[in-house]
C-alpha cells in the first residue's frame, strides 16, 4: 500500500477517553504503509464571528493545516445526546470557514465508542451529514460502533475486546484502500 498519513481527531477532550483509546488501537492495527498522528484541539475557542473577523486563533490555523497536510482523517468521537459532541462540532464549524477549506476532497473514516447500546450510530449519521456539507469523502463502510464499551477497554483505556479490535482492523484496511482510490494513487 502507498504511504498514507492519517490524522486522528478525537471528539472527546477527556484524558481517559474511550474514543482516544479507539484511535490508538486504530494506529496499532493499521496495515503497513499507513501511519496515524493523533491531534488535539483543546485550545480552540467557541466559534464567534466577531472573533473570526479579528483573526483566526492559532489553534484553529494549526488544526486546519494538520488536516490539509494529512492524506486522510479518522474521527473517533462519542455520541452526546444522540448527536455530535459540542466541542467537535465547534471545531468543525471553525474549519468550515478556513480557506482552502481543509475537509474538501479529504478521505475520512468514522468510528465511535460509547457506553450506550448503539455505539454512537446516531451521532455518526449526523457527522456524515456535516462532513458532506464540507465535501469530505466519507467512507461508507465498514462502520465501527463500539457499543457498551466500558468492559471492552482495560484500565489504561487500551482496546482489549477481540471483536472490536477485528472491526477496527478491518476498517483500517478498507480505509487504506479507500484513501488510495480517492487520491488516485
Ligand atoms: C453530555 C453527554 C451526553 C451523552 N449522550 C450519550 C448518548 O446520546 N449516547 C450514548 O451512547 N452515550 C452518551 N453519553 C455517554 C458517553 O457514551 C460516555 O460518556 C463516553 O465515555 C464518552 O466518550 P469518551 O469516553 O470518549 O469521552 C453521554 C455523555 C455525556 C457527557
Amino acid at each position: 500500500m502507498a504511504n498514507i498519513s492519517v490524522l486522528g481527531i478525537c471528539g472527546s477532550l477527556r484524558r481517559q477517553s474511550y474514543n482516544l483509546g479507539a484511535l490508538q488501537a486504530a494506529g496499532e492495527l493499521m496495515p503497513q504503509g499507513m501511519a496515524l498522528t493523533i491531534t488535539r484541539f483543546d485550545a480552540i475557542p467557541l466559534f464567534n464571528q466577531d472573533l473570526e473577523a479579528q483573526a483566526a486563533p492559532p489553534a484553529v490555523l494549526q488544526l486546519a493545516q494538520e488536516i490539509r497536510d494529512a492524506d486522510a482523517v479518522l474521527f473517533a468521537s462519542p455520541e452526546y445526546n444522540f448527536s455530535i459532541s459540542g466541542v467537535l462540532k465547534n471545531a468543525i464549524d471553525w474549519m468550515s470557514r478556513q480557506k482552502p477549506q481543509p475537509f474538501k476532497d479529504k478521505p475520512v473514516a468514522l468510528m465511535s465508542a460509547t457506553l450506550g447500546p448503539v455505539g454512537g450510530a446516531r451521532h455518526q449519521y449526523e457527522l456524515r451529514k456535516v462532513l458532506g456539507c464540507l465535501e469530505a469523502l466519507v467512507m461508507p463502510r465498514p462502520e465501527v460502533f463500539i457499543n457498551l464499551c466500558q468492559p471492552k477497554f482495560d484500565a489504561d483505556v487500551h482496546l482489549v475486546d477481540a471483536a472490536a479490535r477485528k472491526a477496527v482492523q478491518d476498517q483500517m484496511t478498507a480505509f487504506g484502500a479507500w484513501t488510495a482510490r480517492m487520491l488516485g494513487r
